[in-house]
């Protein structure tokens, strides 16, 4: 299999995304929104595959889980005990030409500095040291911090008594909601608790497809462990995130687990594991994993005068539990599956010439349609077999019914959408009640009598 590793990739994915229907630009008739992009049929299905698979996975199948879905808009206090109006900033300079805004550490990195461990006055020494212009060529600004967080306000009076915030990460509500959690699922420490839902962040400079946007999705648990077992969780977490995405297809080859030093790490841990990814454009983050410590759960019970504590039911001993907390992107889950599953090999033509076919290698589990069923031709005879099979397959397995062009263009097609098995009906089939299975990798086809296809099926999906 071809080896990606160029932006190209980056480019090619796009266009299929977008042609095929994964992703395509948000409100493009008004000339869209920057950096903003709709899940279109094909990738909604990708999008609630990845979803539903990492619940199962994470809530479903274990003993030690339960879930939340909270709301967005928060209590404002939240964020104020969180710290994140206070903390969760980024440094932020302004070109004086164009007054274009960038993220400081992003332009030194640009410029070949390591930015890791810096605060604000050391990143202003050295864009000072190097004389780091913007990018159009302008002076910069003296940096200053930006809050990211998006406010709104409830009600038709603008004030700041009725402000809200956008929740920029979706972790908070499972600690403002811990007792009622705590009293209605009568878990016993370490249990966790998981969360998928939409978070918003004002980025400085969002970019790079659906790597970083100010609207996205997390899937994030909280663990809540015995202070003295944090280690052991930390270690488990990170197991299960490395476990789950060799489940999604991602090559280990194409991961770093960069452990963040002190300085460098969110203003709430202890410990921070970033799982890093071999993008096109560069290593960057793909998921974290932090040890919160009861940094949370303590804040929340300064601030809203509620104890926020768990009393151990053999040994009555009373403790704020303490946190790890896997936190993992849909988005950019996504998009890392369809650089994984993205390739494009030669084939032979029926007519011994040689042509590429572009095919998405997705997981059975992940791919949106998990067949096709394609008549040779549009004729009625056809249609009458073929529909009936369409309907049969559909009420086990999303399947796909595709009867324009020639059957090889359409082979081509459920190739670059990632669907494992095309059933081609013939006219062969009205004779002897079979049908070819093609398998979407080896493109190797079995002959299956109608009757057994169900049982064939299962038999492939392992259901
Ligand atoms: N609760 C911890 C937390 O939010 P984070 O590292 O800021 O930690 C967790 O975010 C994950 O959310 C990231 O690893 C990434 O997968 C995703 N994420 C964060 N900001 C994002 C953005 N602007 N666009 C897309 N995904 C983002």
């Amino acid at each position: 299999m071809k080896k990606k590793t160029d932006d190209s990739v980056l480019n090619k994915v796009l266009t299929l995304a977008k042609q095929r229907g994964f992703i395509f630009p948000s409100s493009e008739i008004y000339g869209g929104l920057a950096n903003t992009w709709d899940y279109g049929p094909l990738g909604v299905e990708l999008k609630n595959n990845i979803k539903q698979q990492w619940w199962v996975r994470f809530v479903h199948n274990r003993t030690d889980m339960v879930g939340l879905d909270a709301a967005i808009l928060m209590n404002p206090k939240t964020w104020e005990a969180s710290g994140h109006i206070s903390h969760f900033n980024d440094p932020l300079v302004e070109c004086k030409k164009t007054h274009k805004r960038y993220r400081a550490d992003h332009l030194l990195e640009d410029n070949g500095v390591d930015t890791t461990g810096m605060n604000l006055e050391d990143m202003q020494k050295a864009l000072d040291k190097k004389k780091i212009k913007s990018p159009d060529g302008g002076e910069l600004t003296k940096l200053k911090t930006f809050n990211m967080m998006l406010e709104s306000h409830l009600g038709p009076i603008k004030s700041d008594d009725n402000k809200v915030y956008f929740r920029p990460e979706t972790a908070q509500a499972i600690f403002v909601d811990f007792n009622s959690i705590l009293n209605s699922a009568r878990k016993r420490v370490p249990f966790g608790v998981a969360q998928i839902g939409k978070a918003f962040r004002n980025e400085i400079t969002p970019g790079n497809f659906i790597f970083r946007t100010r609207e996205f999705e997390q899937m994030e648990i909280e663990y809540f462990v015995h202070p003295k077992q944090w280690k052991k969780a930390f270690d488990m977490w990170l197991k299960e995130i490395k476990d789950w995405l060799d489940y999604c297809g991602v090559s280990k080859k194409n991961l770093v687990f960069r452990e963040i030093k002190d300085g460098e790490r969110a203003h709430y841990s202890k410990r921070t594991v970033d799982i890093e990814y071999k993008y096109p454009f560069g290593t960057k983050e793909l998921y974290g994993l932090a040890y919160r410590t009861d940094y949370d759960l303590a804040q929340h019970a300064k601030f809203s005068g509620q104890e926020l504590v768990y009393t151990d039911p053999e040994t009555q001993e009373k403790y704020v539990p303490h946190v790890i907390e896997p936190s993992l992107g849909v988005d950019r889950t996504l998009l890392v599956m369809l650089l994984e599953a993205y390739d494009q090999e030669e084939v032979p033509t029926a007519d011994g010439k040689k042509e590429m076919r572009t095919v998405l290698r997705l997981p059975h589990v992940f791919a949106p349609y998990k067949i096709a069923v394609l008549p040779l031709s549009k004729k009625l005879e056809l249609r009458k077999v073929a529909e009936p099979i369409w309907r049969d397959l559909t009420k086990q397995w999303f399947t796909n019914y595709d009867e324009t062009q020639a059957i090889g263009r359409r082979y081509r097609r459920q190739d670059e959408i990632g669907t494992p098995y095309c059933v081609t009906i013939d006219f062969e089939t009205l004779e002897d009640k079979k049908v070819t299975v093609r398998d979407r990798d080896t493109m190797k086809q079995d002959r299956v009598a109608i009757a057994e296809l169900i049982d064939y099926f299962k038999d492939k999906f392992n259901d």
